[in-house]
């Protein structure tokens, strides 16, 4: 009884990679295309928080992620693009959603106990309380779809239980068990240098990652560089168990190219990497350069890039007010 809608976020902490890229955005990009659902996306700056962000760093890396988001064929007018705390129902959901999550709960996430890490007495209140934010994020607009990469997985799987909960311990069905959208070869794109880290901007070296604003010699320069083992491309993704960095760059290949892991290997079958590698730069080269340079000319104007944000808070709101209204109510505010 939910009409199809929805949503899905990024954090403006800086340094989009192809993987925020292959992962999220190009998913987010088809779902606004393919029509049939109304598309809410939002950089999450408040999430973005729950670790130490600069002030300035953090007011132009919001802009440069609606730039990303805009580069890659995000059209305002058709999505909702909005930043998440020029839209106050979203924190003040979260707040009822943290007398429903269990401290518990919020202790299993994988995140939390890799981001605290063994100091987690010194980590914020809001890391911990990340995912609760994130459940009234998702359902302040009753979404009934979250595109993701993997990772956030466990996350969505927390934002159902509150809404269970929630909907259980008031008698009511008002929340919508939210369903998880991962799809494609790329779900999980990995460090061009280490096959068994996630690409991330929080890697300290640089050439573990593309990132979005990258240029064609830096994208190329990458590919060329990323490690691989000595032997040649298999037949099959089976003879790619064990060879992660190998894994990694046909997967790339193969959602860069829009067809399976499987015909992706098939293609390249025998190929040396001194063969294949420049062909998957060139690829890269042409797919994300383009992005990049668009980028940097939306980054040129960010009075513009402002106001987009702040019509897209406005439509944002008219959808979440009501929502939050009808939640105080039934909680008894
Ligand atoms: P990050 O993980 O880079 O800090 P976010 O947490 O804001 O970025 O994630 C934004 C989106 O990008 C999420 O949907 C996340 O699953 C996806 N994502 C991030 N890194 C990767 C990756 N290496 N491969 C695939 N998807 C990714
Ligand atoms: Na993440």
């Amino acid at each position: 009884s939910f009409a199809p809608r929805v949503f899905s976020g990024i954090q403006p902490s800086g340094g989009l990679t192809l993987g925020n890229y292959l992962g999220a955005i190009r998913r987010f990009v088809e779902m606004q295309d393919e029509g049939g659902y109304e598309c809410i996306y939002c950089m999450v700056d408040l999430h973005a928080m729950t670790v130490w962000q600069d002030p300035a760093a953090l007011t132009r890396n919001t802009r440069e992620l609606c730039a990303g988001f805009i580069a890659s064929g995000i059209d305002p007018e058709k999505a909702v693009l909005f930043n998440q705390s020029q839209v106050p129902e979203h924190v003040q959901l979260a707040w009822i959603f943290n007398t429903v999550a269990r401290m518990g709960w919020m202790g299993r996430m994988t995140q939390w106990k890799d981001k605290a890490g063994k100091n987690a007495e010194n980590a914020s209140l809001g890391l911990f309380a990340y995912p609760a934010l994130m459940a009234a994020d998702i359902l302040v607009y009753h979404a009934t779809h979250v595109p993701v990469g993997e990772d956030q997985r466990q996350h969505l799987e927390l934002t159902r239980d509150i809404a269970l909960k929630f909907n259980y311990d008031y008698e009511t069905e008002f929340f919508p068990i939210t369903e998880t959208v991962t799809e494609g070869a790329a779900t999980r794109v990995m460090s061009l240098r280490d096959g068994s880290k996630k690409m991330s901007k929080s890697d300290p070296s640089d050439a573990s990652r593309i990132n979005m604003t990258d240029d064609a010699d830096a994208i190329a320069k990458k590919i060329r560089k990323a490690r691989t083992d000595p032997d040649p491309l298999p037949e099959t993704l089976d003879g790619l168990e064990g060879r992660p960095e190998a894994r990694n760059l046909i997967n790339i290949y193969a959602a860069l190219s829009d067809i399976s892991a499987e015909r992706a290997i098939a293609n390249v079958a025998g190929q040396q990497f001194s063969q294949f590698k420049p062909m998957l730069a060139e690829l890269a080269v042409e797919k994300m350069a383009p992005i990049s340079n668009e980028m940097a000319r939306l980054m040129e104007q960010p009075d513009e890039i402002d106001a987009i944000l702040a019509r897209g808070a406005e439509r944002a709101r008219g959808i979440a007010e009501p929502i939050l209204k009808e939640t105080y109510r039934i909680v008894g505010l």
